[in-house]
């Protein structure tokens, strides 16, 4: 869910929009819902429990492991006295004792992987966390997390726009892990301005979104798609992608790269590369 403010920091622009899109989503029979103490960061997480608390027949899934410096600033922190506290903090936002599902939100690059999800694992021995997961890994980092601690979930970006995780989702099957894919819409991309998508969604009376999701659903049983957003008629439009059935065909047919994308991704991320340095700079002047 995306429901924070802009940048994914502090509150959402109408608060009460935000919730009725978390209950209106349960109503439709959603049952895992994804968060993050670094959404807002607390932002997100005080909602879902107050749209969605005490979570009857729900999945709650929450990460830990980033720091915030402001909107769309982001770092990384997997030390094991930063993933327990963040995990308390979300224990209490969350309103529980036990998290479904505690998810690595990165690995960070200073601390070995072995020690934040070592952390993980004492923490499930508690009863702090029910289940494992790990977030942005490759299948190098994925059969090093095995080695540690059993795994509920790996939690990839992965959309008809961006198959690099493709690996990740095929070790996943060997291992029955559920593969869950962030940004399958590609931030809207895929809804909003690939024009191939839009022709076969016509073709069958569906939406470039639902096209789009049940593409995921469709490459594998374990794959679920989170999408994002902040409008019940979104909300609506993608729940329906479950009930979109493609043939193989289809699946192939939707699989050719999409072009354009690679190259507005490519600026996206040098843009926000620039941003970043230009911030450390302004820090850096006495
Ligand atoms: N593990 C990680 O590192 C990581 C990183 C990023 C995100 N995530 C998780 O993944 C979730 C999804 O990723 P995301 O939100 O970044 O990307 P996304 O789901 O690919 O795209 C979200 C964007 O698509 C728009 N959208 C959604 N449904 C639409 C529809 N039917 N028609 C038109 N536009 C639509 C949303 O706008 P509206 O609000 O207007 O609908 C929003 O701008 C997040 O909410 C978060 O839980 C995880």
């Amino acid at each position: 869910m995306q429901l924070t403010g802009p940048g994914v920091w502090g509150a959402p622009p109408d608060r009460g929009e935000a919730l009725r899109v978390l209950r209106r989503a349960a109503e439709l029979g959603v049952t895992f819902f994804d968060t993050a103490d670094s959404y807002g960061p607390d932002e997100s997480e005080l909602l879902v429990a107050e749209a969605l608390h005490p979570y009857r027949d729900l999945v709650v899934a929450t990460k830990g492991g980033l720091r915030r410096q402001g909107p769309g600033r982001w770092s990384k922190d997997g030390r094991p006295a930063h993933l327990r506290a963040a995990c308390e903090g979300s224990l209490r936002r969350l309103r529980v004792d036990c998290v479904d599902l505690y998810q690595l939100h990165a690995v960070d690059p200073a601390v070995p992987l072995e020690e934040s999800l070592g952390a993980l694992a004492e923490l499930v021995s508690e009863g702090k966390i029910r289940r494992i997961g790990v977030c942005n890994v490759t299948r190098g980092e994925l059969e090093r997390a095995l080695a540690v601690a059993p795994l509920a979930s790996v939690q990839n970006r992965f959309s008809l726009a961006d198959r690099s995780s493709a690996d990740v989702l095929a070790r996943c099957e060997t291992s029955r892990i559920a593969f869950v894919a962030w940004a399958p819409l590609a931030k809207g991309y895929l809804a909003r301005q690939a024009r191939r998508l839009s022709r076969a969604a016509e073709g069958r009376g569906a939406t470039p979104a639902q096209l789009a999701l049940a593409w995921i659903l469709a490459r594998s049983p374990l794959a679920v798609p989170i999408p994002g957003t902040s409008s019940p008629a979104h909300l609506e439009e993608n729940v329906g992608a479950a009930g979109l059935t493609l043939e193989p065909a289809e699946v192939a047919a939707l699989a050719r790269p999409l072009p354009g994308y690679e190259a507005r991704a490519l600026a996206r991320r040098l843009r926000a590369r620039a941003g970043r340095l230009k911030a450390r700079l302004r820090e850096a002047r006495p």
